[in-house]
């Protein structure tokens, strides 16, 4: 009955219970959790988002939003009771308005981000998030995960980024909150309820976002470090000589480019020597003018950093970012691994780094560390292979030393269900009970993505 009110909704090429069709929607990035479901619906509008989510309002089935199905949580897939809708977004891809004058762009949930950066850019404007799955992912599912990304040490977070949301809530009205003002102090601000949530409060089918000015010429460069210590060092220092025209600031450990290597063809380091940690650095300065240069001659001078290629060409700093943007391709050809999406305060990333791997070595023998990041956000993604049998203690040391040093367990995944049990146990009682009273508000019949985040 429910599903053929659905198949009515959205027609006939618009639904799916075709088990070959399905799979790419059931399996979570990494293959780690793999659902079932009785079909998957794409609707072609907001109002037939809307009229599904009546539909299983009525008949007390969960949905489950999915976008690109990039998430490292597994919030997208279904869970395996074989009942759970899957709502595509996909279908809502129309970019509704670019204003050039307000700095601001509409567009639908499924817009694909990489669509929206060239959006931007051929109107002669800048949206600045930016990340590996940018061809895949949806600006839908960016601002539900609140993702980070590269450029967040200048711009900020998906959050940051939202000027207005429209969002289907759980008794399929339509809020219609897409605004473009900048400055609104009256009453609450109520996109941010459901930026971050996961499609756990309603389900985004339109956002206003903020654009810039194209930052105009860039200076790329891949620095080697022999201490991590220095990464943070040398950040703070170029930040102040740089008045904060650092695009992207990003820490990584020579395991991690050792598996590109392995793993991705023709990616190579522009280095002789080995050496233990990387910067990759873009910064909003003319290559011609070899600030940047400059302040990276003086570093290696005062030995915060042992070598510097500046890529020649953007081809060259496109080779750069690729192998950068490789690392999570390169670690699920790898094989599983523990992913923490960690954040400390950045000064405290020296002492998260020092500590942890004292502690891991100390308690699990045989423990391989694979660690990249955003460092300029604090933001570290400190992944581990172990044997057998360790995995709950590697994560317990890991989450544990974070909490000691005022962090979250997770900076910019997400929560979906792999971060459940974490957040129960690392965030307070008063903050549970606030998520759980929020979700009773805005779901009381628990229908929005069912059994994530809370
Ligand atoms: P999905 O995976 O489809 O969904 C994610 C969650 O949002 C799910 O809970 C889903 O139910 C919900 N959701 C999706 N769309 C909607 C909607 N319209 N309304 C309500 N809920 C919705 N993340 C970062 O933050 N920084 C990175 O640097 C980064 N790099 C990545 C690199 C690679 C190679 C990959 C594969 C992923 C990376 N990610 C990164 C993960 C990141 O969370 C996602 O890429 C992206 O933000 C999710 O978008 P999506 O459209 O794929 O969402
Ligand atoms: C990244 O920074 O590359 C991502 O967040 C993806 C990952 O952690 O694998
Ligand atoms: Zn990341």
């Amino acid at each position: 009955m429910l599903l053929d009110e659905l198949k009515n909704i959205v027609g006939p090429k618009a639904w799916t219970n075709d088990e070959a069709a399905l799979e790419p929607h059931l399996t979570e990035w990494r293959g780690a959790v793999r659902g079932r479901t009785p079909i998957m619906v794409s609707p072609a509008n907001t109002d037939e988002v809307a009229a599904v989510v009546k539909a299983c309002a009525a008949a007390r089935v969960g949905i489950v939003p999915q976008g690109g199905n990039t998430g490292m949580c597994a919030g997208a897939v279904p869970d395996d009771s074989g009942t759970q809708v899957i709502l595509s977004l996909s279908r809502l891809n129309r970019i509704r308005a670019i204003n050039v004058q307000d700095f601001s762009l509409v567009a639908e949930a499924g817009c694909i981000l990489a669509s929206i950066q060239e959006a931007a850019r051929s109107a002669g404007r800048y949206f600045p998030l930016s990340l590996g799955g940018e061809g895949s992912c949806q600006i839908g599912g960016n601002l539900a995960t609140n993702a980070g990304g590269i450029n967040v040490i200048r711009y900020g977070t998906a959050r940051d980024l939202a000027l207005g949301l429209e969002v289907v809530l759980a008794d399929g009205a339509v809020w219609n909150g897409i605004r473009t003002v900048r400055k609104d102090t009256a009453g609450y601000d109520l996109k941010q309820l459901f930026i971050g949530s996961e499609g756990t409060l309603g389900i985004i089918t339109a956002a206003a976002v903020k654009l810039f000015p194209n930052p105009g010429a860039t200076t790329t460069a891949l620095i080697a470090l022999n201490s991590a210590d220095d990464a943070v060092t040398l950040l703070s220092e170029l930040r102040v000589a740089l008045a904060d025209r650092i695009e992207a600031f990003e820490l990584i450990g020579s395991r991690a480019f050792e598996l590109v290597r392995r793993h991705i063809p023709n990616t190579r380091l522009p280095f002789e020597s080995p050496y233990d940690w990387f910067i990759l650095v873009e910064a909003a300065v003319d290559p011609d003018q070899e600030e940047l240069q400059n302040l990276l001659l003086q570093a290696a001078r005062l030995g915060t950093i042992e070598d510097a290629a500046i890529a020649k060409s953007v081809q060259e700093a496109g080779q750069f970012w690729r192998m950068r943007h490789s690392i999570s391709a390169a670690e699920k050809l790898e094989g599983a691994s523990l992913k923490h999406d960690i954040s400390v305060p950045t000064d405290r990333i020296n002492a998260f780094l020092s500590s942890g791997k004292h502690r891991i070595e100390e308690r699990i023998p045989d423990a391989s560390l694979v660690v990249f990041g955003h460092v300029g956000d604090g933001n570290l993604h400190y992944n581990l292979h172990v044997p057998t049998g360790f995995q709950e203690l590697a994560t317990q040391i890991v989450y544990e030393l974070v909490a000691e040093l005022g962090g979250s367990i997770s900076a910019e995944h997400g929560v979906g269900v792999l971060k459940k049990t974490a957040l129960l146990t690392y965030k307070s009682e008063q903050d549970l009970n606030l998520m759980r009273s929020l979700k009773m508000t805005l779901d009381p019949l628990k229908i929005l993505n069912p059994g994530k985040v809370i």
